[in-house]
């Protein structure tokens, strides 16, 4: 449970507080990512979380581009639901057992960062053109969509191979 509570003056405020929460999940994403590539097996995979962090880090960026815009310094707000999510990936990471079982378990764990991501973005967006910062709104669409294929290309992947070679892993225990 949070200590402090947050001061919703104005729409705007509200605005920052999804832009501050999506710096924060995307900051923690980067710190965890290489985890995550270390502990796949699926070459496919590692590759698809190495693209994913390059690309955060760009998400990174214009987020920091969007801050100064709006004459801020880049601000995270502490988000316990996308430290929970990336907490949970950090578990799979960690899951001893059938490599092939951990790697889908990695696509099933990124895939739910993705979609938190997608809301926040989505609703960043939305926020952003109504306040009339149709050049920021623009940005977060480009990072949405840059989310949902993502999401889409670790569907691909577990669909094509990595789930049915969890499925096939032989149980030795
Ligand atoms: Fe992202």
């Amino acid at each position: 449970m949070r200590l402090t509570s947050i001061k919703l003056n104005d729409f705007r405020d509200l605005y920052l507080y999804q832009l501050k929460d999506l710096y924060y999940t995307e900051n923690q994403i980067i710190e965890a990512m290489p985890k995550m590539i270390e502990a796949a097996t699926s070459t496919e995979l590692q590759s698809a979380f190495r693209t994913h962090l390059e690309q955060t880090k760009s998400q990174r960026q214009r987020l920091e581009k969007i801050f100064g815009r709006l004459n801020m310094e880049p601000e995270e707000e502490k988000s316990s639901a996308a430290a929970g999510l990336i907490d949970d990936g950090s578990y799979m990471v960690k899951a001893d057992g059938d490599p092939a079982v951990r790697d889908a378990g990695l696509i099933a764990a990124a895939q739910r960062i993705e979609h938190y991501e997608m809301a926040g973005y989505g609703c960043a967006r939305t926020y952003a053109h109504r306040l009339g910062f149709h050049e920021d709104a623009n940005v977060l669409q480009k990072i949405l969509d840059e989310e949902g294929q993502t999401d889409k290309k670790l569907t691909a992947l577990a669909e094509s191979h990595i789930n049915a070679e969890a499925q096939h892993a032989t149980r030795r225990y």
